[in-house]
């Protein structure tokens, strides 16, 4: 905020302050990004695929039409939840469907849609502060850009349970509001057929594992958003895999995505 009992120059300086850290900030990350030629293609690949769904007449693209406008994620990591849901539903897998991170609601209403359009009806709990990103901390490898964010992606909990009730879907949505690290230890569910992790941040990913990971059932299906774009991601998955002796290998979805299947047996 701008303080008006300010001298005309010191609110001159601060106005040209803002200006600079608003334009700065995505400034300051396309030069970080643009140092890896794998996102750069990657861009380039998503650009394509989004422009190719909005006029595919295929059944994903359809009900990427109706979410598209509410999520930051790619239309291949938007494929692969489509088609866990899927998978889990053909398979009669018992448990719920969870989203950590859901921002404005557009990853868990395509999950919600599908499961409509399998005509199954399942707990879908999604867990978010929904007052946008919290701050990253010291474990972030990339802390100085990932900081730019702090607040961003926010998506306002009345809106979000609007935009489900619109399409239909906000029979058995559970929206869980405040930081994981206080909602996932009390939350009441039992079993998880699927797990969509889309917090951004190494305490974020790490919370979600440690809460959560064991109550994935066998041949369930944890998705990650967030392994190749933020390195606090990738560093809380590796080491949650590496101090748990699991090694099951992570599927490449995109420049970003991962997802692991748990083992049968
Ligand atoms: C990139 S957005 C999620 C994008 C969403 N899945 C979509 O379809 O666009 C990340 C979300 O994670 C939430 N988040 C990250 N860390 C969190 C934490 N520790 N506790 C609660 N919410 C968190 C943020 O509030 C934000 O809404």
């Amino acid at each position: 905020m701008l303080d008006p009992s300010m001298e005309p120059d010191q609110l001159a300086e601060k106005q040209r302050g803002l200006a600079g850290s608003r334009q700065n900030h995505p400034f300051k990350e396309i030069l970080y990004r643009l140092r890896d030629p794998g996102l750069v293609a990657d861009t380039v690949m998503r650009s394509a695929a989004e422009a190719w769904h909005v006029i595919s007449p295929s059944e994903f693209s359809g009900l990427y039409r109706q979410v598209r406008s509410h999520t930051m994620c790619s239309p291949a990591r938007l494929g692969t939840l489509h088609q866990g849901v899927k998978y889990v539903v053909h398979n009669r897998l018992e448990g719920d469907l969870v989203e950590c991170g859901c921002a404005r609601g557009g990853s868990a209403a395509l999950m919600a849609l599908t499961l409509r359009q399998l005509g199954e009806s399942r707990n879908l709990w999604l867990f978010d502060t929904f007052e946008g990103l919290p701050a990253p901390t010291a474990d972030d490898p990339d802390y100085e850009i990932a900081e730019l964010f702090t607040g961003s992606c926010r998506g306002q909990l009345d809106e979000v349970r609007e935009f489900f009730r619109r399409h239909e879907v906000a029979e058995g949505v559970q929206f869980v509001k405040g930081l994981f690290q206080d909602t996932l230890p009390l939350s009441p569910i039992d079993r998880i057929a699927l797990l969509h992790i889309d917090g951004d941040w190494y305490e974020s990913v790490r919370v979600c594992l440690e809460s959560l990971y064991d109550k994935v059932v066998p041949g369930g299906i944890i998705q990650f958003d967030d392994y190749g774009y933020w390195k606090g991601a990738r560093k809380a998955v590796d080491e949650f895999l590496a101090q748990r002796g699991i090694r099951l290998p992570l599927k490449r979805l995109d420049y970003s995505g991962r997802s692991l299947l748990k083992p049968r047996a």
